[in-house]
């Protein structure tokens, strides 16, 4: 079984989970199955990846109902705002072929609308009254939205799922959901942002680090399987992301080794302070993007 987590209102979460993001409606299936398959019980989707449908294809291909699996995803800002982030649940558990959902989070604190953030929030929390997702959270929250929402709500985040991997671990905000008792979830665990487009393909992979590498060869291990590692000694939860069976299951190959302390500040100190994928605070256009009833 997965190590679990425990979220601030009792809730238990498998500390791996398992991403999607960029993997191709056409492929997730597969992808989700496999990892169902290899012992992942814990998937990460959202609304804009397009492929919530698929995920519940895989969960049904793999031979698991849904209440095995620990269903997580996110409303885009498109959908923001009371009655549409109540609408954006019933689109999204209809895609995902479920009735309930164990986990659901704002996917950014788009601060340019933050009224319209404020409210589907506020929605989020109806849904949790009402016992239609077990757990509430965001993503992409730095402090000041942490601290903006929080006085104009009620139910503090279970969650925030943040860029963090060793080159941009952001500390500042992990410190931030530590002081209010919010779960900090790895986004791009491995680093893989760099690899995205327009987003971090500039900057050198994680992967390649000589430090990491050097504490992975002594293991006996891989580079992504020592940034999981790290990620989960943090007390972290971590979502990789692969469409690869290999890769699928070497990710989830990190629970029968330790890093030592000094292993550990060795890859704390590799932190730039500098983020690879978008600023949270920077509009962007594709904020807009409506996402389909099916
Ligand atoms: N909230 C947000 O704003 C946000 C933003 C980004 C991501 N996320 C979530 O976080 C998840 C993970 O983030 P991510 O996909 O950006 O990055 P990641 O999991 O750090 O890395 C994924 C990339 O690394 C490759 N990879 C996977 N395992 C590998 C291994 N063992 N060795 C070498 N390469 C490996 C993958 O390619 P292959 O598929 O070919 O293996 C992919 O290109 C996403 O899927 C999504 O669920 C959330």
């Amino acid at each position: 079984m997965t190590p679990e987590l425990v979220l601030n209102n009792g809730l238990r979460m498998p500390a791996l989970g398992f991403g999607v993001f960029q993997s191709p409606p056409e492929e997730t299936a597969a992808a989700v199955e496999t990892a169902l398959k290899v012992g992942y019980r814990h998937v990460d989707t959202a609304a804009a990846y397009g492929n919530e449908r698929q995920v519940g294809e895989g969960i049904r291909r793999a031979g698991l109902s849904p209440a095995e699996v620990f269903l997580e995803t996110k409303v885009w800002v498109s959908d923001f705002g009371y009655d549409q982030t109540l609408h954006a649940f019933e689109k999204a558990t209809r895609k995902l072929g479920v009735d309930r959902l164990d986990l659901l989070i704002l996917h950014q604190p788009a601060p340019d609308r933050f009224e319209r953030t404020v409210a589907a929030y506020r929605a989020l929390e109806r849904l949790l009254a009402d016992g239609r997702v077990g757990a509430i959270g965001v993503s992409n929250f730095m402090r000041t939205h942490l601290d903006e929402l929080l006085a104009r709500t009620e139910v503090v985040p279970a969650v925030n799922q943040i860029e963090l991997h060793p080159y941009f671990s952001q500390p500042d905000v992990q410190k931030a959901d530590a002081e209010h008792g919010i779960l900090t979830q790895a986004w791009s665990p491995i680093g893989g942002i760099t690899f995205y487009p327009g987003w971090g393909e500039q900057r050198r992979s994680v992967l390649q680090d000589p430090v990491i590498g050097a504490i992975a060869a002594g293991h006996g291990r891989s580079p992504a399987q020592v940034m999981l590692r790290w990620q989960l000694q943090h007390g972290r939860s971590a979502i990789p992301k692969s469409t690869n069976p290999d890769r699928i299951a070497e990710n989830f190959a990190v629970f029968d080794f330790e890093l030592t302390d000094g292993e550990m500040a060795r890859i704390d100190a590799l932190d730039t302070g500098v983020r690879n994928g978008p600023d949270p605070d920077t509009p962007r256009d594709v904020f807009d993007r409506v996402i389909p009833e099916d």
